[in-house]
């Protein structure tokens, strides 16, 4: 199988690249070869590609900083994957697409399944919606994956801010009222590749969600990288206004993911496993930089 990677140093794309199988041939197009803040240049880096599925592992991220460069993020995560679901659709090449709990409202208690109404409480989201909504109206077969709170040895991510801050500090305020399921994003990239897979040999497509398992809130999340990691850091629970951001938050960011399992026998993977992974990971990055800086 042939996947043509968008995305280079993200962390779902990084861990694609680390875990691709031997039989898979991959190209991987960072942001020199596919810049999407230009839909144009997606569209002939697309054009290029020789694949049998491709793989949309970019997004602008920046949650709050969306905010103020609402063009940015809508030329990233909107019309850029139209480009691409364009040129998907008319060569009959598939596509994994991924995309965030963003685009549900957050109210409630309830897990969101992929078929909720949608109602983003900010530009993140609404720029990711309306990804979704222009690659569907393409036409290209596709597999909308929605995941939430990702995490990994890469880029940023709630787990390193919360070892940067714990090593220095023996008490946290963090908050309690947003909850989630933490995903790993080596399991997303597992879970992309079977997706890849699955398209090729024929799927039709469709919008699924996939977070680690059990839902927690940040406070807790907070407390088990604490735990894991040895600090000794006591968390304590607040709520969100405690820390007004420029983009709202949902509340609810739970995604109810029975349909992957269902349909592809993907289940939720247990984060605790995969935190344990991350954290071992970020420790013989620490052993190698001291080895290769004492030699
Ligand atoms: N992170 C989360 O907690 C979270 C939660 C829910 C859903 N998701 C979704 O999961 C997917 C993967 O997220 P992630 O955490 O792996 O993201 P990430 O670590 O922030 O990586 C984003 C990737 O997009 C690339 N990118 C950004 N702007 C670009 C541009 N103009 N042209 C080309 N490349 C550009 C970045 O490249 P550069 O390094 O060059 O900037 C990077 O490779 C995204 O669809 C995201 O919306 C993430």
């Amino acid at each position: 199988m042939k996947i043509g990677l968008f995305g280079k140093t993200g962390q779902v794309a990084q861990e694609i690249q680390r875990r691709v199988p031997a039989n898979v041939v991959l190209t991987v197009l960072g942001r020199d070869a596919a810049d999407f803040s230009s839909p144009m240049n997606v569209r002939r880096a697309m054009d290029a590609l020789e694949v049998d599925v491709a793989v949309n592992a970019v997004a602008y991220t920046a949650v709050d900083q969306a905010e103020t460069e609402q063009n940015l993020a809508n030329a990233v995560n909107g019309l850029s994957v139209k480009a691409l679901g364009e040129v998907c659709a008319s060569r009959g090449i598939p596509l994994v697409h991924l995309s965030t709990d963003y685009v549900f409202p957050g109210h409630g208690e309830t897990p969101w399944k992929p078929d909720d109404a949608t109602d983003p409480q900010n530009v993140y989201g609404a720029s990711k919606l309306a990804g979704e909504q222009a690659l569907t109206a393409t036409g290209a077969r596709h597999i909308t994956l929605r995941t939430s709170w990702v995490f990994s040895a890469h880029g940023k991510n709630f787990v390193k801010t919360m070892l940067r801050l714990g090593a220095d500090r023996d008490t946290l305020e963090v908050v309690a009222d947003q909850f989630g399921g933490p995903t790993p994003a080596a399991d997303i990239a597992d879970t992309c590749l079977a997706l890849a897979d699955a398209l090729v040999q024929g799927h039709r497509g469709g919008t699924y969600h996939y977070t680690g398992g059990p839902d927690v809130c940040w406070a807790d999340f907070a407390r088990e990288v604490f735990f894991q990691s040895g600090l000794k850091v006591a968390v304590t629970n607040v709520t969100s206004d405690k820390f007004p951001t420029p983009a709202a938050r949902p509340l609810n960011s739970r995604l109810d993911c029975r349909s992957l399992e269902t349909e592809f026998g993907i289940s939720r993977p247990d984060w605790l496993v995969g935190l344990q992974d991350v954290l071992e990971d970020l420790n013989s990055r620490v052993q190698r930089f001291k080895g290769s800086s004492r030699s």
